[in-house]
């Protein structure tokens, strides 16, 4: 995207290259998505989710992630694990549920038998008039909870903006369990400023696309020593003010033999960055993307980054219909590997693919997370929903949407990565925590 304060000057190799020639925003461009293909090292196993236990009898629960220490190793409090999902009451239509989605969390001391605690936050603390996803990290007997505010405590209809929130606590834990007390303000701690990031009102004006400004994830790079939250965002500015770069497409051969469809502009999503000031996780610098899928891809959900042999891997998920016209690839976890944090991103296994729902069933599973020990969880639906499209949930009978939709988690499975190539090299039980 063209910035009003930073004006692009040169391109090459999927790089925005800024005026002070400092390489900041990677794209995820055409031609490596155009590079996708499902094989055995990134295709996941067919589950048959029907035959899975449910994670929680009472519940759909869909994103999930796990209480982390501030160097985001997985915390133990007490031999206590901790693991925080979106959830709604299972009587609650699959498809009304990300209307009321409400953070709960559950505690195990094996990782793999959960009891649910509760809801993270008492009844009507939390900013938005429901609670999306985020993070939380644990210091000095702190919790420190992130998550995304969507909409407005008490409105009604609801609306969809989006604000990054946080929220510190304590942590008391016994025998019995783990629970939160004495919370402080909830605060929102980042929001788009319509430069780098989209803001509500310029995906309404025109044919917007998507809008997003989401997912909040603590991130400490073990390197510097610096921290950050990532967030899903999508590119600053109103569909009308968008203009085509061949960097968009790739190599100039690739660019000039695949012509983009129109269509493509609608495609905007984006990976944000924000640096955390002074220790503090609530006073945030916001910083420009990580990674832009211009004319590509319209949402890049839930980042996350994991450090090993000194390089960053970006992780991201993406659905199938949020590939810009022209372009396919599957419900799937996507990543890029770079040698810095900023800039430089090149894709995992050329494309970035790096796990893909099996064909015959490719809206298995979703909201992938890849834990520091490369183990990957996510979520979910209860049933085999062959090739229906989740955008479809809510037009079935409610009879169908009980039996087929509503979260729980499936098997965890292993990642092993080498350099700039993955593989999935082993399953696991149903929502592991490792
Ligand atoms: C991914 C997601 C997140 C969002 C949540 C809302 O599954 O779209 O980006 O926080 O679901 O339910």
């Amino acid at each position: 995207i063209v910035l009003a304060t930073s004006v692009v000057v040169a391109s090459f190799s999927g790089l925005a290259v800024k005026a002070d020639d400092t390489e900041v925003t990677t794209n995820w461009t055409r031609e490596q998505v155009s590079k996708i293909e499902l094989n055995q090292d990134n295709t996941l196993p067919y589950t048959d989710i029907s035959e899975l236990e449910k994670f929680t009898p009472d519940h759909h629960v869909w994103d999930s992630w796990p209480l982390t220490d501030r160097d985001g190793n997985i915390a133990s409090i007490k031999g206590w694990k901790v693991l925080f999902a979106l959830s709604a009451p299972n009587d609650v239509l699959p498809g009304k549920v990300h209307d009321i989605a409400t953070i709960r969390y559950f505690y195990s001391k094996n990782g793999k038998d959960w009891t649910l605690g509760g809801t993270l936050f008492p009844e009507g603390a939390s900013l938005g008039s429901r609670e999306w996803a985020g993070s939380a990290m644990t210091d000095d007997g702190k919790i420190h909870a992130f998550y995304t505010a969507t909409g407005h405590r008490g409105e009604a209809p609801l609306t969809f903006e989006q604000r990054l929130a946080m929220a510190t606590g304590d942590i008391i834990a016994d025998s019995n369990g783990v629970r939160f007390e004495n919370w402080g303000d909830h605060k929102v701690i980042l929001e788009p400023d319509g430069n780098y990031y989209q803001t509500k009102e310029q995906a309404q004006q025109g044919e917007g696309g998507g809008y997003a400004f989401r997912d909040p994830m603590w991130f400490k790079d073990p390197i510097t020593e610096k921290e950050y939250i990532l967030f899903e965002g999508n590119s600053g500015g109103a569909v009308g003010d968008r203009t085509f770069k061949q960097e968009y497409a790739g190599s100039s051969k690739y660019a000039s033999e695949n012509p983009v469809p129109a269509g493509a502009v609608h495609a905007n999503g984006n990976i944000g960055i924000a640096e955390v000031v002074d220790g503090d996780p609530s006073n945030l610098k916001m910083l420009a993307p990580l990674m832009e899928a211009n004319y590509v891809n319209e949402e890049l959900e839930r980042p996350h980054i994991i450090v090993k042999d000194k390089k960053y891997y970006l992780f991201t998920d993406t659905h199938i219909n949020k590939y810009a016209e022209g372009l396919q690839g599957p419900e799937g976890l996507y990543g890029f590997v770079s040698d810095t944090l900023i800039g430089g991103y090149e894709p995992l296994n050329e494309s970035g693919l790096v796990l893909a729902n099996p064909p015959e069933n490719p809206y298995q599973a979703y909201s992938w997370l890849v834990l520091p020990n490369l183990n990957v969880v996510g979520f979910a639906h209860f049933g085999d929903l062959g090739d229906m499209s989740i955008g479809d949930v809510g037009n079935q009978s409610p009879e169908f949407q009980f039996s087929h939709f509503g979260g729980t988690l499936p098997p965890t499975v292993k990642l092993s990565i080498k350099g700039d190539t993955t593989k999935i090299v082993k399953e696991f039980s149903p929502g592991w925590i490792k």
